[in-house]
């Protein structure tokens, strides 16, 4: 969800709205606003589904005011109707909320008793009724503001309007994210830089158990003990262009082809050039030396990025990887070797599972690693070490650019630990820098090949199933090919190990199954062949990724047949991933669904 706060000079309204458009993508079941207007009343506008929806309540009915708090929902507690959209009111206190209240039962059951009637099912509804109780037994804000986060439990992010309090803005974090906008014209409060970057080009990121009390002059911030204390003021690390779709029509496009440009700064930071060498200052903290086994875990589309590197690390490296989905790895009670590296990918660096496995893998004394694209996000705060992505803000729903940046940084680190094990002489490691360095070039011959592809989406976009193949570094691809394309298209897709067809998917290969196999001509071409022959055999439709090579020896067994450039086996992932993206971009454009914002998803999941 996306939570933004505004204590300004000008209607606040208008400036919400604007703001939510910026944070939509992190959530749109439904929205909602409230302000204080210049009697100090609480006024509410809220509606299901998109943001223009709000929008047009807000035509109909406007709301005056400078002071204002809103959200854009992904919805936890209650379906995703407009008495379930945030933000919630209970006499004066409106509350917008992210995350989850974990004691929701007992303090709905403790509040009924006292003769509340909740309005709505949301445990966000409660943190308002609270608020209310504390202010009307008589506490000052400040003081019903402390008591009720002392009764809350869970991981949240909180904003409170009171009413009559025109120049406050209550805020409070404990595990979902929050920052302060210091601008000139007011003070602002945002879920992340994105919302925050047109209005202010300086912030303070609240810490963990951190709560504020936020004014137009300025600032007070309070630690979980309720003490005052000081925060970093740093500048706002997003542009607003950064968060703008330019001229493309989703942003989707645009970071599918800004990767060449930001694989490129990702590699800049890693490799050095000129001494072709490797740049893994941070990283030193990482003993590859003497590792027997590194964990891996992540979520989505990072998680794959994660599958690919186990190949990289276990073959180039000779280091073991235990890699897991995180909302498995963190209740798997995986025995843990102290001082082990344990490595987690996170775009967001906030996602709700990931974060859970590094304080488990932290909890068994092991050292922590984090590939993230925020830098300043809570993954990457409690890491020893963290390698950042430069993707820049990554903002459609379907993750592309963030992909091929973990590829690359991991790509790196394992030729870095590869060295550091003895496995890769200072020659080899040159080598394999120049390979690197290549990647961003392919990626930008991957993406002329756009207009062939748009045209075999279209045949894709009318299938309900499909099927994506691939052995080695090539099966992830498969399962992230899948993903993008059930994500976007909600076509039903599988990637499956090519070796594995025969052990039960080949029963559903008939005339109507599109089966998208990823084969550049590699190490595993010839056993992929066997298993296209398969497919071709009982009449699927082949849809064959491969290059010069592959494609003259499969010959007229497929159907289609992307041919891609002959890349190195080292960095084919990173390129291999474009036509995927690409194929399932052009499948939702076809199919006519929300490219960028699919039903049921949200960017940054800050759930279990
Ligand atoms: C969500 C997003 C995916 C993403 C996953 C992990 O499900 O929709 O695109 O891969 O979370 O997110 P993270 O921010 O940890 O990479």
């Amino acid at each position: 969800c996306g939570i933004f706060g505004v204590l300004g000079s000008e209607p606040a309204a208008p400036r919400l709205l604007d703001a939510l458009k910026r944070l939509e993508y992190r959530g749109y079941d439904s929205a909602g606003i409230t302000t204080l207007d210049e009697s100090g009343r609480l006024g509410r506008r809220r509606a299901a589904g998109k943001l223009r929806n709000l929008e047009k309540a807000l035509d109909a009915e406007p709301l005056s005011g400078t002071t204002g708090i809103g959200h854009t929902r992904w919805a936890t507690h209650g379906a995703p109707t407009v008495n379930n959209a945030h933000p919630h009111i209970a006499g004066r206190v409106a509350v917008v909320h992210n995350g989850i209240i974990e004691n929701y039962r007992t303090l709905r059951d403790e509040l009924m008793a006292r003769g509340v009637k909740p309005e709505s099912d949301t445990d966000t509804e409660l943190v308002a009724h609270l608020v209310e109780a504390a202010l009307a037994a008589g506490l000052s804000p400040k003081e019903a503001i402390g008591a009720t986060l002392g009764k809350l439990q869970g991981a949240y992010a909180l904003a409170i309007l009171i009413e009559g309090e025109q120049d406050l803005i209550a805020a409070a974090r404990a595990g979902s994210p929050l920052a302060i906008g210091l601008g000139e014209e007011g003070t602002y409060l945002g879920s992340d830089a994105i919302a925050l970057a047109p209005f202010s080009d300086r912030l303070i990121y609240m810490e963990e158990g951190d709560w504020a009390l936020l004014s137009r002059g300025g600032v007070e911030i309070f630690d979980e003990a309720g003490e005052p204390v000081e925060r970093a003021i740093v500048a706002t690390p997003v542009s607003i262009s950064m968060a703008e779709k330019g001229n493309y029509r989703h942003f989707m496009a645009k970071e599918i082809h800004e990767q060449p440009e930001v694989l490129g700064h990702t590699f800049g930071h890693y490799l050095d050039l000129a001494q072709e060498s490797l740049r893994f200052g941070a990283a030193e903290g990482i003993d590859f030396a003497n590792a027997t086994r590194m964990t891996i875990a992540a979520c989505g589309t990072a998680y794959y990025a994660g599958l690919v590197a186990r190949y990289w690390f276990e073959r180039v490296a000779g280091l073991p990887i235990d890699i897991d989905v995180a909302s498995e790895f963190r209740y798997r009670e995986a025995p843990l070797t102290p001082g082990q590296p344990a490595l987690f990918v996170s775009q967001s660096g906030e996602t709700a599972d990931t974060l859970a496995s590094l304080r488990y893998c932290r909890a068994g004394g092991q050292k922590i690693a984090s590939i993230v694209n925020v830098a300043s996000s809570t993954i990457a705060r409690e890491s020893d070490v963290v390698l950042p992505t430069l993707a820049g803000p990554e903002i459609g729903v379907a993750s592309t650019k963030a992909f091929t940046c973990q590829l690359a940084v991991l790509a790196a680190l394992a030729v870095h630990a590869a060295h550091a094990r003895g496995r890769l002489s200072e020659d080899e490691v040159r080598e394999h820098v120049g390979i690197l360095a290549e990647a961003p070039g392919y990626v930008a011959d991957a993406l002329r090949l756009e207009a062939g592809i748009e045209r075999v989406a279209r045949d894709l976009s009318h299938a309900s199933n499909a099927l994506y193949l691939g052995r080695g570094t090539n099966l992830p691809l498969a399962l992230e090919g899948a993903l993008k394309l059930k994500e976007i298209s909600y076509i039903h897709a599988e990637g499956y190990a090519a070796g594995e067809l025969k052990h039960g998917p080949i029963a559903l290969i008939d005339e109507d199954m599109p089966v998208i196999v990823i084969a550049p001509h590699d190490a595993v071409f010839e056993k992929v062949a066997s298993n296209i022959q398969e497919v071709a055999a009982r009449g699927g439709r082949i849809i064959l990724i491969t290059d010069e090579r592959g494609a003259e020896e499969v010959g007229t067994q497929s159907a289609e047949t992307i041919v891609m450039p002959t890349v190195p086996p080292m960095i084919a992932p990173i390129a291999y991933a474009v036509p995927l993206q690409l194929l399932s971009y052009h499948a939702a454009v076809f199919a006519g669904t929300d490219v960028d914002q699919p039903r049921n998803l949200a960017k940054s999941v800050t759930v279990e």
